[in-house]
């Protein structure tokens, strides 16, 4: 537990519920909460550009039709993906990944990079994630790369397997904890409802770290940090205190 390098709190998605979600306003308005960590969603565009988005479709968050890695970066990077939050976000790009790292190596902030494949492009996803990550961190405190995804995960250890990296889980299913061993995962992150006693004597049994998400209620908190979990991601960055405990 002395060895793990990421600070407890971590703001989902930027900070993004104030702000609209992968966008760096998210980030910065978490930052201005004072937090150090962050998590955030990564795709690929057509022409194979990292960039912050959750859902495959553009529609919920830019108002676009179509699946977002249908299209080119160029295109990409002139959508509003601020305004369907409110007003004041109007005309909030898309972020690239190495704007995300700048922003993070500047300020010191620590990332967990969500590899969020569109459906079918898992291998690649993970592959040119991993190795824009490498490239764009190097030498610098290394982000965390998790994924519900296995292939997405199995090709982001080929890519750099210098980074650390951890198994998602939205639920347990049979064998969770030996894929996450054999992808030499440092950690699982799991729906915070799924963490209980058992779960967390055989994580201990390992040297995998536990994070949950998404924790946005003071008493789940609790109960976690009192299970022993090494980091919380929240979208409540103005109801949790990041250098405090819950
Ligand atoms: O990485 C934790 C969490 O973000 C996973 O769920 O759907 O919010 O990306 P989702
Ligand atoms: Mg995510």
């Amino acid at each position: 537990m002395n060895l793990w390098p990421y600070p407890f709190w971590i703001a989902h998605r930027g900070a993004g519920k104030l702000a609209p979600e992968n966008t760096l306003a998210a980030f910065k308005l978490g930052a201005s909460y004072g937090y150090r960590a962050f998590e955030c969603d990564v795709k690929l565009s057509r022409d194979g550009v990292p960039f912050l988005l959750h859902d495959a479709d553009l529609k919920r968050t830019t108002g676009q039709h179509g699946i977002a890695s249908d299209r080119n970066w160029n295109e990409l990077s002139t959508l509003d993906a601020g305004g369907w939050h409110s007003p004041s976000y109007a005309g909030e790009p898309l972020p690239t990944l190495e704007t995300i790292a700048r922003f993070c190596i500047q300020g010191g902030h620590c990332l967990n990079i969500e590899i969020k494949p569109t459906p079918g492009d898992e291998a690649k996803t993970g592959q040119e994630v991993a190795s824009a990550a490498a490239r764009l961190w190097s030498g610098q405190s290394a982000p965390l790369l998790s994924s519900f995804q296995v292939p997405a995960l199995v090709a982001a250890q080929r890519s750099a397997p210098g980074l650390p990296r951890a198994l998602l889980l939205d639920k347990l299913e049979a064998g969770w904890l030996q894929t996450a061993l054999d992808l030499q995962c440092v950690a699982v992150v799991a729906r915070h409802n799924l963490f209980e006693e058992t779960m967390m004597s055989e994580l201990k049994a390992t040297k995998l770290q536990a994070l949950a998400y998404t924790v946005n209620d003071a008493d789940t908190a609790k109960r976690l940090q009192s299970l022993g979990l090494a980091g919380l991601i929240t979208d409540s960055v103005d109801r949790f205190i990041p250098d405090r405990s819950v």
